[in-house]
């Protein structure tokens, strides 16, 4: 029955499995996926997706893709940039950090996607790759080559095409041949908001930054960031309608949507098989492969391993689970973007998302244009200006991991959106038009973790995220939070946002910004690092000290770039095909 093998002399002897049903019934010629398959990958996210294209590539290697979500690729509030976050609320995984001691208590939203796309059908946006040695550290710590930023380069390249429109006014440096011929297209605004110019150039003016592209390896700067979306008509481009859609067509291939994987099932100490819940009809079902990839994301690719019996010992016994190999860091070392959040009222006429929800000729003038030909307010994401830059030196001086750091990175990022963005707690703020502005910490020292509350798959995890967790971060956050409210209210910016809502004119002291900090603290939603590479896993992407078992995607980073994540996990998966490719060799 074993109709390949791999150079790695590991050899599985395939027997039936129990069950698995594709939908639709197999034609004469189509690849017998009945008897087991080559590759099993769980989730279909960034990474799952783009191992799924690049594997089956190969026409001999039958690959399986599960996902716990649905596909959810015609629905406006996926394809529909102005309102990206009725997707983010309709297609997650509704997750909360624990109460943070750091932040009083309070337990912020970390939701992850749940879709065919993963993260990438709910998210900002925002493409982005930031300082080159961060890459260069992934390929430090792992030992593999092909992470560092001059080979990764590559595969930045190889995901993604730059497409222009010949309408655009403003004035940008972008480096075009920072891009290839990807399935991924990456483009610009169409239309600047008033805030963007003035929101990036009294950051430049006020710390000498210089305007860059982040996609050319430079994190420190004012950007007008580019975005994952398509240029021709404003519809999101994401891993499902790129990657996921060039796969489609692949004998060779299933996609099984609303497959909600329970367990990876081992004999010895070689992962051999999967369970997952077709949770359509109800039905436990277990599906058989030579190799099994876990792509779940940072927050489930951890939970699913100690589910499985990997992981710290101690934990998995105090469960009642049965361990199949005692891995310490399994869920430890949670690095995660966090952010605090200003909200400001925005001037009579400032596009924002409460004029879309409240004012009716906003609305329609934006359902119309975006109708026409993907122009206007709903045809972009909110806010794409991005800053980064470095502390300086009289901040958070305590920490030598913060002083450290290479000199190419950003400590700090600010950004801001025209939505409100306190949403879960508004903290009082009025009902009026908002833009929020926010300051996150891009290269954290703190690490949380994700462990089980419960044995059953079907309970959230217990996320520590530990967010502004030493003095020195927590100068930090102080310091940019400050420089944010001095931006708005520079000259320029003051006539857009004339008013401070959140926190108000009137918290001033040191100690009453660190209370509206921590009220306002939030997940940027770029977890990673809790199956890393170098602890975890091997160079080419194996758990260590077990056979037929893989991670890939943001889970297995080791450090977290210094912007949004998104281009990082493309290009990584990417690598990681390749390796998988040339090592077992279908
Ligand atoms: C709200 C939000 C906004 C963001 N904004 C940006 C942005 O503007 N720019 C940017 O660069 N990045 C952004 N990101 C981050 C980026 O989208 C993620 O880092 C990226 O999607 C991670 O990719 P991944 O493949 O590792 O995991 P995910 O994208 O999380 O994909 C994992 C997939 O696995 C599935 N899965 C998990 N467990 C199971 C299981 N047991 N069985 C079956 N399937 C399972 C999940 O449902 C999911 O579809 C944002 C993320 C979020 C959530
Ligand atoms: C643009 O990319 C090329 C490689 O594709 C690189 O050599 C060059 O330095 C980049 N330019 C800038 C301005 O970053
Ligand atoms: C499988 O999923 C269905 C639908 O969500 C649920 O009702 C059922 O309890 C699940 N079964 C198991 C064994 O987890
Ligand atoms: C409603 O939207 C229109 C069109 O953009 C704008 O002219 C008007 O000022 C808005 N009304 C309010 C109350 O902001
Ligand atoms: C906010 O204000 C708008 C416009 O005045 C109103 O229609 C809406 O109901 C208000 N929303 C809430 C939650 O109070
Ligand atoms: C600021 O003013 C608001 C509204 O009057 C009040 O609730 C809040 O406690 C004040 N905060 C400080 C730090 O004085």
């Amino acid at each position: 029955m074993v109709h390949h093998s791999f150079a790695s002399g590991l050899c599985l002897s395939l027997g039936l499995i129990s069950t698995f049903a594709s939908g639709a019934p197999l034609e004469a010629n189509e690849p017998d996926f009945n008897s087991g398959v080559d590759y099993v990958i769980v989730g279909a996210g960034p990474a799952g997706l783009t191992l799924a294209e690049e594997l089956t590539r190969q026409s001999r290697a039958r690959v399986v893709l599960l996902e716990a979500g649905a596909s959810g690729d015609t629905n406006p509030s996926v394809q529909t940039p102005g309102i990206f976050f009725q997707a983010t609320y309709q297609y997650n995984w509704p997750y909360f950090s624990a109460p943070d001691p750091n932040l009083g208590g309070i337990a912020p939203n970390l939701v992850q996607g749940r879709m065919v796309g993963g993260g990438t059908g709910v998210n900002a946006m925002l493409y982005s790759r930031g300082s080159a040695s961060v890459f260069d550290e992934w390929a430090r710590v792992s030992g593999n080559r092909g992470l560092a930023w001059n080979s990764i380069y590559e595969a930045f390249k190889a995901t993604t095409h730059w497409t222009d429109e010949p309408s655009i006014h403003y004035k940008q440096p972008i480096n075009t041949s920072a891009f290839g011929k990807g399935p991924l297209e990456i483009s610009r605004q169409r239309e600047l908001f008033p805030i963007d110019t003035p929101f990036v150039s009294t950051f430049a003016d006020k710390f000498k930054l210089p305007e860059i592209d982040l996609v050319s390896g430079g994190g420190i700067g004012v950007s007008q960031a580019v975005e994952s979306i398509i240029a021709r008509n404003r519809i999101r481009s994401y891993a499902h309608n790129s990657f996921g859609y060039q796969a489609a067509g692949r004998s060779n291939y299933r996609l099984i949507t609303n497959a909600w994987v329970a367990k990876i099932n081992f004999r010895g100490a070689a992962a051999d098989s999967v369970t997952y819940n077709d949770t359509t009809t109800g039905t436990m079902r277990t599906l058989r492969a030579k190799e099994i990839i876990i792509a779940a994301g940072a927050l489930k690719a951890p939970q699913l391993l100690l589910l499985s019996g990997v992981g710290p010992a101690d934990a998995l016994r105090a469960l009642g689970i049965p361990v199949v190999k005692d891995v310490a860091g399994v869920g430890q070392g949670l690095i995660d973007h966090h952010m605090a959040i200003m909200e400001f009222e925005a001037a009579p006429g400032e596009p924002s998302g409460w004029q879309y929800d409240y004012n009716a000729t906003f609305r329609a003038q934006a359902t119309a244009a975006y109708a026409r030909d993907g122009s206007g307010w709903l045809g972009t994401q909110g806010g794409d200006p991005y800053v980064g830059a470095r502390l300086p030196g009289s901040v958070s001086p305590s920490s030598a991991y913060l002083r450290n750091l290479p000199q190419d990175r950003a400590h700090v990022a600010w950004g801001y959106s025209n939505q409100a963005m306190l949403v879960d707690n508004n903290q009082g703020v009025p009902n009026v038009s908002t833009v929020s502005g926010y300051a996150a910490l891009v290269q954290p020292e703190s690490r949380g973790s994700v462990t089980l509350a419960s044995a059953d798959y079907r309970a959230a995890p217990i996320i520590r995220s530990n967010y502004w967790g030493t003095p020195a971060e927590r100068a930090a956050i102080i310091w940019a939070y400050k420089q944010l409210r001095s931006v708005f209210q520079s000259r320029d910016m003051a006539r857009l946002a004339p008013r401070e809502l959140f926190p108000g004119a009137n918290v001033t002291s040191d100690a009453d910004l660190w209370s509206a900090i921590q009220k306002s603290s939030s997940s940027w939603h770029h977890p990673v690092g809790t199956t890393a590479l170098g602890t975890v896993l091997d160079a080419n992407w194996r758990v260590k000290g077990l056979k037929g078992l893989r991670v890939v995607g943001s889970s297995a980073a080791p450090q977290i770039p210094t912007c949004p994540i998104q281009a990082a996990v493309y290009a990584l998966a990417y690598v990681a095909a390749a390796d998988i490719k040339r090592a077992d060799r279908i």
